[in-house]
This record gives C-alpha cells, sequence and structure tokens, in this order.
C-alpha cells in the first residue's frame, strides 16, 4: 500500500447518483451539481447518461445537461452509453469521454439493456470504433463483476474473461463494477490483480456501491491492488433501477476522507466535497444523504 501515492475518483453522482432518487433534479441542478464537482477538484465526471429516456426518465435531459456543461482542460465530461444509438447522441453532444456498459451475467443483461452479452460485446466493438474515429476515448465497465440480483455469483475467471473481450476492441480503461454490493476486499484484490495480468496498458477503474456496508473496504482493497481511478457519487446517492433494492454509491466525501487519512491524494478538497454533499441533500429534498462525513463534521 505504501507505494500507492494518489487515486483518481470519479464523480459518478450525477449519473449514476441521480438516475435512482425519486425526486428529480432541473437541468439546471444538474449543471451546477457538475460544476460544484469540478469546483471542488475533481478532474472527470460522469455528467449523464444517453440512454432510453423510458428506461431511465431521470437521464432524459442528457443533452441539455451537456449543453450546460462547458468543457476545458482539467473537465472531462464523461457519459455512459449502452448502444449505438447512445453513442451516436452522445458524440452528437460533444462530451469528452464514453463510457460502455458490459454487464457480466445475462439475466441482469437483458433486464438492464436488452441485449444479451454476445450482443453487447459486439455493440461495444461498433461503439469502440465510432469513437476512435471520432477521437473520443471510450472505457468499458463490467457490471455485476462481483454478483447478480438474479443469477447469484459471476465467476471470477467470467468477468476476467468479458474484461479482456471487451478491451480487444480498443479499449483504453476497464472498470469493475460491483452493481448490486456483494464484493468482499479479497475478491476485488484478485479481480483488480487479474485485470492488470491480462491487461497491461490498460487503466483499471472501480465502482462500488455501499448496499451491504463493503464499498468502503472493497474501494481500499482496490487502491492496495493498485487501481487508477474510483467512482464515487456526493452524498453516496444513487443505484441501479433494474436491480432490486439497490443502494448508493460510496461517497465521495467519505472515500476522499478515507484515502487521505492513508496518505493517498485525491485532488479533491475534503472542505468542498462536504459542502457539496450538504447541497445536494437539499436538492433532493433535506432527507439524510447516506455519506457520513457531511454530518460527522472533517476531523481534525
Ligand atoms: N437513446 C434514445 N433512444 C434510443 C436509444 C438511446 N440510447 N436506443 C434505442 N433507442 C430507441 C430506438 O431508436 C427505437 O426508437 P423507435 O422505436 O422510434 O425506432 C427504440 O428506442 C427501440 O429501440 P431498441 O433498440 O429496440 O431498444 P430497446 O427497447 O430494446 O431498449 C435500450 C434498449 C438499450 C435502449 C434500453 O434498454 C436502455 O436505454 N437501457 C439503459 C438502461 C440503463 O441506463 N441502466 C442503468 C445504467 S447501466
Ligand atoms: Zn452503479
Amino acid at each position: 500500500m505504501a507505494e500507492v501515492r494518489s487515486v483518481e475518483i470519479v464523480e459518478v453522482g450525477p449519473r449514476d447518483g441521480l438516475q435512482n432518487e425519486p425526486r428529480q433534479l432541473s437541468t439546471a441542478a444538474k449543471a451546477v451539481y457538475v460544476e460544484r464537482a469540478f469546483a471542488a477538484g475533481a478532474t472527470r465526471v460522469e455528467i449523464t447518461s444517453f440512454v432510453h429516456p423510458r428506461a431511465v426518465p431521470a437521464m432524459a435531459d442528457a443533452e441539455r445537461v451537456a449543453a450546460a456543461v462547458h468543457g476545458g482542460p482539467g473537465r472531462v465530461r464523461s457519459a455512459l452509453v449502452v448502444n449505438g444509438r447512445g453513442l451516436d447522441r452522445a458524440l452528437a453532444a460533444g462530451v469528452d469521454e464514453l463510457n460502455a456498459v458490459l454487464v457480466a451475467s445475462e439475466t441482469f443483461s437483458q433486464r438492464n439493456q436488452r441485449m444479451s452479452v454476445d450482443q453487447t460485446l459486439a455493440e461495444i466493438g461498433a461503439m469502440a470504433a465510432g469513437a476512435a474515429a471520432a477521437g473520443v476515448p471510450l472505457g468499458v465497465t463490467v457490471a455485476c463483476a462481483f454478483g447478480c440480483p438474479f443469477e447469484g455469483p459471476v465467476a471470477e475467471e467470467r468477468v476476467l474473461d468479458l474484461a479482456e473481450r471487451a478491451a480487444a476492441h480498443g479499449v483504453g480503461e476497464v472498470s469493475l463494477a460491483d452493481t448490486i454490493g456483494v464484493g468482499t476486499p479479497d475478491r476485488v484484490e484478485r479481480l483488480v490483480a487479474g485485470v492488470a495480468e491480462r491487461l497491461p496498458g490498460v487503466r483499471r477503474r472501480a465502482h462500488f456501491h455501499n448496499t451491504r456496508n463493503t464499498g468502503y473496504a472493497n474501494a481500499v482493497a482496490a487502491v492496495a491492488a493498485g487501481i487508477d481511478a474510483l467512482d464515487a457519487a456526493t452524498g453516496g446517492i444513487g443505484g441501479c433501477p433494474f436491480a432490486p433494492a439497490a443502494t448508493g454509491n460510496i461517497a465521495t466525501e467519505d472515500l476522499a476522507y478515507l484515502l487521505h487519512g492513508m496518505g493517498v491524494s485525491t485532488g479533491l478538497d475534503l472542505p468542498a466535497l462536504v459542502d457539496n454533499a450538504v447541497w445536494l441533500q437539499g436538492e433532493l429534498g433535506g432527507g439524510p444523504v447516506p455519506g457520513q462525513l457531511s454530518r460527522a463534521g472533517l476531523w481534525p
């Protein structure tokens, strides 16, 4: 662990966080959310997803969110896509980076994006070609990499095989996502190490939900295994609408507090992150957000 000096935290709250909230933010409020994240030091924010508005109504304003948030140096505006139609929309909207989703289990793949795993891999091949032609980097998130709500455990070998097949399309980053919060640190270490071994030169990212209170332990395990980037959401909001009982991502401010305490830098400004969590809590109706730091306060 001692040699790990810095980790990038990708703010995914405007996408993964807001997609699962009963209260929908206005486009203007979403743009403020993204601005606040950049102002707190984020270098990459997943600002929205270009999916079917019927599937995820909260992301129906994807084009307007992208138009409301300006780019520039040190401000990567990333967007999630699951198919070619989404890719076309995202490229037309001028986002800086794309995150495609490959679900590791067949049942969840059908429920989430109405495609088989093989169909998704073919779609990713086409999307990678389209993104490369447009000069926009595309990464792949392997969802349900630690387990599926319908099929149970997913074999580690399968996850690594899928990561390899996705990366064969020229993907620059592979993310392992614990969509339903069932991962444990030992498994995280093995999978992150496995991706490094099989895909040298590909950036590694991980995405943890704290559904069973293992999210932060998993993040530390990923850091120990040399992860390049970790996803988190302000306040710890979020979840997948297609997963029963899904709950929030690990909270950006709690994760930064934890990593800074270990001497791992993130480039994020903790007091600003706490302010953002308090602001978001207000925007979402005032109920407490799952993250703890905004309640407990900074220390020392
Ligand atoms: N954005 C907007 N419209 C889209 C679209 C997209 N990304 N993809 C497809 N459509 C449109 C098609 O153009 C078509 O329109 P038409 O009927 O006017 O011709 C219609 O939707 C049906 O297309 P089809 O490919 O059959 O879609 P589907 O009904 O099988 O749904 C997805 C597939 C992928 C579009 C849908 O399941 C989806 O958006 N899933 C995303 C889920 C998600 O975001 N999960 C959380 C994050 S991982
Ligand atoms: Zn998620």
